[in-house]
């Protein structure tokens, strides 16, 4: 494939920035002619933040899965799509071509249809990372199904939750996982969350660890059984559901500043051509280069770069089942070594946990392969911008430090892998496409170089959120209310002398905990769950390896002789509501809560506590009762 669009100086990133911005519709109108469309557009945009209406490429036909496999299969029909490596070292890994990886998704097509399932009904996914979790995400795809995947380490309550939110009657699992030296029962888990969703038909499961499960009959359907059933019907073509550009393609749950998840909706035609773009810019995708990005593919990074970037490229994208520090430290540089990675794209907090192994792993490997090596999720610190680029980049790879959100479907801020300066810790520069800007706490743009303020969007891009499921206004209460006629992304952000943007963290009550988003209502609505608490409060707190920590001030009221006890118990109670990724890293009991005499807790306040800075406490005059700050910084962890 060849990609016309791809920037490859930096006299050709400002002349296609400033085309972006001066003939957005021209821009965008010549990248997407490069794909498949069954019909063209229309028009290309159309948009008002204020409701929000963003439409893109309206009136164009289009099915993605035709343009990340059936296009690809006169050229790239005997090329690695798929490469998988197992949880297990010494289990042979799997690869998938082009042609096989279409013939799969297409039996599974066949597979969801002979089970019911028809255009527009929700599917949710909760499935390890195997192959057979990108089959069900495009076969979902190529029959006009809206999946939403869920994250297996999330909770059976986190489940059942999504499922009636998105009104799911579907759901493809797994009998259950491997993840490090863990097995995680995610058939059983789903028995539980469909405890309270009776209007779920049918639940498809696919053999992985071959542990005991229910099956029940009537809703329980084995995947092999079901694909027998296909290949009996003599393997029937599945042809490609035809789709608006602007009709659902998935919904995926993210955690916001109130205490339930919202589903951010992507659609089809703009999400294509976005994460296509950022993805052959960003990374400079090269024909043949393997693609490793080291997310799972329940959050938006592997949706986005595992699935439907790479895919739409023609590139061979490696999908990892385990962690990288199982059953060494050393996995990912074996991985990369193995396969011959070209393009490493992992988290911040995955670095600085294997920094803190040492150079010893590393050791043994030549890692020559690598190009490009990319980070995402969270500010990355400079130590570790520094660790990547001298032990794994041997500082002749550029790192491409990638800002963007579930919103906004694709990378929005980061430099161009070797065409556009990276600067350690800076995100740099926009997109052409992108037009980010600050501003203050009343809305006022702050211009100007060596600034900071709140980091806002002021005109679309394809892959922007379109909605949030089931609840239009909560998307633009959330996203476009707080600036007139802004996407407010909820970062903090500072600009330095040269244009380079730097991403500082939320400024809203969200966690970015190893780089996932955990909402503190969320947390605090969990360990309230718990017989014994009265009270909580739930804020953030620098971590080494987490970058964000998580820091619980709770009014205790059980048996309080055991200190060590409780908090085990409100850690399980967490984790049964959410899921492991939000246990407290620190809980501590306290008699009170400082609040103000309208009775709000006041924040700032205990994250100064949790974060150290004890004579930073500013104003506390305005405290229903002051007394209670002193007992609490005295008590601190
Ligand atoms: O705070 C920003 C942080 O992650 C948030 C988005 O989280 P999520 O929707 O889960 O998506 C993560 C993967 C795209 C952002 O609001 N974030 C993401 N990338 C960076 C980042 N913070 C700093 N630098 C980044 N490169």
């Amino acid at each position: 494939m060849s990609f016309p669009y791809q920037i490859k100086s930096v006299d050709q990133y400002k002349a296609a920035y400033d085309k972006s911005v001066n003939d957005p519709e021209g821009f965008w109108g010549e990248i997407a002619s490069s794909f498949y469309w069954r019909k063209k557009w229309d028009k290309v945009l159309e948009w008002d933040f204020k409701k929000p209406t963003i439409k893109w490429f309206a009136g164009g036909k289009l099915n993605i899965t035709e343009n990340c496999l059936d296009r690809h299969l006169n050229t790239l029909g005997n090329t690695p799509a798929i490469i998988w490596e197992s949880n297990d070292p010494e289990e042979p890994n799997r690869v998938l071509t082009y042609r096989e990886l279409h013939a799969k998704v297409v039996q599974f097509a066949n597979v969801l249809k002979n089970n019911g399932v028809q255009k527009g009904d929700r599917v949710c996914i909760y499935m390890g990372m195997v192959p057979e979790l990108a089959i069900a995400v495009l076969a979902c795809a190529r029959i006009g199904a809206i999946h939403s995947v869920v994250f297996g380490g999330f909770s059976a309550q986190s489940i059942s939750d999504r499922l009636q939110d998105a009104k799911a009657e579907f759901v493809v699992t797994c009998d259950g996982g491997f993840r490090g030296n863990k097995e995680i029962p995610l058939k059983s888990v789903i028995d539980d969350a469909l405890v309270q969703c009776h209007f779920v038909k049918r639940v498809i499961v696919l053999t992985r660890t071959r542990t005991q499960v229910s099956m029940i009959e009537g809703r329980d359907v084995w995947w092999e059984e079901e694909i027998r059933k296909v290949e009996a019907q003599g393997n029937p073509d599945c042809v490609a559901e035809e789709m608006d550009a602007e009709d659902m393609l998935f919904i995926l749950y993210t955690s916001g500043s109130t205490g339930k998840p919202k589903g951010v909706v992507h659609t089809c035609g703009g999400y294509m051509v976005y994460t296509n773009y950022s993805f052959v810019n960003v990374f400079q995708y090269q024909p043949g280069d393997v693609h490793f990005c080291t997310a799972d593919i329940g959050w938006i990074t592997g949706h986005s770069y595992i699935v439907y970037g790479p895919l739409s490229a023609g590139a061979t994208s490696l999908m990892f089942e385990g962690i990288p520090t199982w059953p060494n430290a050393g996995r990912f540089w074996d991985i990369v070594d193995k396969y011959k990675v070209n393009v490493l794209y992992t988290a911040p907090t995955a670095i600085r946990s294997l920094m803190g192994f040492g150079l010893d792993p590393v050791k043994g490997h030549s890692l020559d392969s690598v190009k490009v090596l990319g980070t995402v999720g969270e500010p990355i610190n400079e130590e570790a911008w520094h660790w990547y680029d001298e032990q794994i980049g041997k500082k002749k790879c550029p790192i491409v430090d990638t800002w963007w959100q579930t919103e906004t479907g694709g990378i929005l801020i980061s430099n161009l892998a070797g065409v556009t300066p990276a600067k350690p810790a800076h995100a740099t520069l926009p997109l052409p496409g992108v037009q980010p800007l600050l501003v203050d706490e009343n809305g006022k743009e702050v211009t100007g170089n060596s600034v900071s303020g709140n980091l806002c969007i002021k005109f679309p891009w394809p892959g922007m959120l379109r909605t949030t499921y089931g609840d239009h206004e909560r998307c633009r209460v959330n996203y476009f209310a707080t600036y007139e006629n802004l996407y407010f992304t909820g970062d903090g952000c500072l600009r330095d002398e040269n244009g380079n943007y730097r991403i500082t963290g939320r400024v809203d009550d969200v966690l970015n905990v190893s780089g996932h988003r955990i909402g503190t209502a969320e947390v605090e609505n969990a360990i309230n769950m718990h017989a014994g608490v009265v009270e909580s409060a739930v804020v953030g707190y620098p971590h080494d390896i987490k970058g964000q920590g998580i820091y619980a001030f709770v009014i205790y009221q059980g048996t309080h002789g055991d200190d060590a006890l409780a908090r085990q118990d409100i850690t399980k109670t967490v984790s049964k509501i959410i899921g492991a990724i939000a246990k407290p890293d620190k809980i501590q009991f306290v008699s009170g809560l400082p609040k103000t005499r309208s009775g709000k807790i006041m924040r700032r306040i205990l994250r100064k506590i949790a974060e150290g800075e004890i004579d930073k406490l500013g104003d506390t005059t305005t405290l229903l009762d002051p007394s209670v700050v002193d007992e609490i910084a005295k008590g601190r962890l």
